[in-house]
């Protein structure tokens, strides 16, 4: 089995960032992130007044499966035992469906910078290479700034009570906006880390 690629990124603040997937010994680590959490970005990731996460919601969270439900996390480079930035995960709707429900948290204080962007960047190029067209997203209807963002990159939108769902092309039609054709070149950077990280190992096989 290959290692979990590490990918390293800048952020536009040149802040020094690095993603890779999710692995159920990350339980400690994604508690402390939603402990740090704000009750606002709590609720808006949840769509619902959501205090604590039980056993089994932290089972659920880390243990992914590469292929019906994918997570990634990032890290802070420069404070490896801190929970990281931020977590980004799809899971698919059913058994070979070509929608996957996507998530996205990225902590408070760092909110702003571009790690959004650069998960679900991420999170659209492996939706892509395990068939995965359509990244769904139930979205408070206050949360206008994530409806704005995703509707930049293309995403069609249903009412479901106080939700939206956002369907966003995977990958977006980079004519669609500035914001997508950026979104693209992020996918087309990523991707290239990742073929760059599996010729790497396969060179040291
Ligand atoms: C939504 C969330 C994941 C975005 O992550 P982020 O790292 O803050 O976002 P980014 O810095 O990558 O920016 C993403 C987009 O939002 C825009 N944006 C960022 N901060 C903004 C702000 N304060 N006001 C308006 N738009 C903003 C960016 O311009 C960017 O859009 P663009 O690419 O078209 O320019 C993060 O704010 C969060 O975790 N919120 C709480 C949980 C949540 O709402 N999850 C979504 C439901 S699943």
């Amino acid at each position: 089995v290959s290692p979990p690629p590490l990918l390293q990124f800048t952020l536009r603040d040149g802040t020094p960032i690095a993603l890779r997937p999710i692995v159920p010994a990350d339980r400690d680590r994604l508690l402390e992130g939603f402990e740090h959490l704000s009750e606002t970005s709590r609720r808006l990731r949840f769509l619902g007044s959501v205090t604590s996460l039980s056993e089994a919601q932290l089972d659920y969270l880390t243990s992914t499966d590469g292929i019906d439900h994918v997570a990634w996390g990032t890290l802070d480079l420069s404070a490896p035992d801190a929970p990281g930035f931020g977590v980004g995960r799809w899971i698919r709707l059913g058994p070979e469906s070509r929608i996957a429900e996507f998530s996205l948290t990225v902590l408070d204080d760092v909110q702003g910078h571009g790690i959004g962007q650069l998960l679900l960047a991420t999170l659209a190029v492996i939706a892509e290479s395990l068939d995965v067209d359509v990244l769904r997203g139930y979205v408070g209807r206050e949360n206008t700034r994530m409806v704005s963002w995703l509707q930049r990159l293309g995403a069609s939108t249903q009412e479901e009570d106080t939700d939206l769902i956002l369907d966003i092309p995977v990958p977006p039609d980079a004519t669609t906006s500035s914001s997508a054709a950026e979104f693209v070149a992020l996918m087309e950077e990523i991707h290239a880390a990742i073929r760059e990280q599996r010729q790497g190992w396969d060179d040291e096989l």
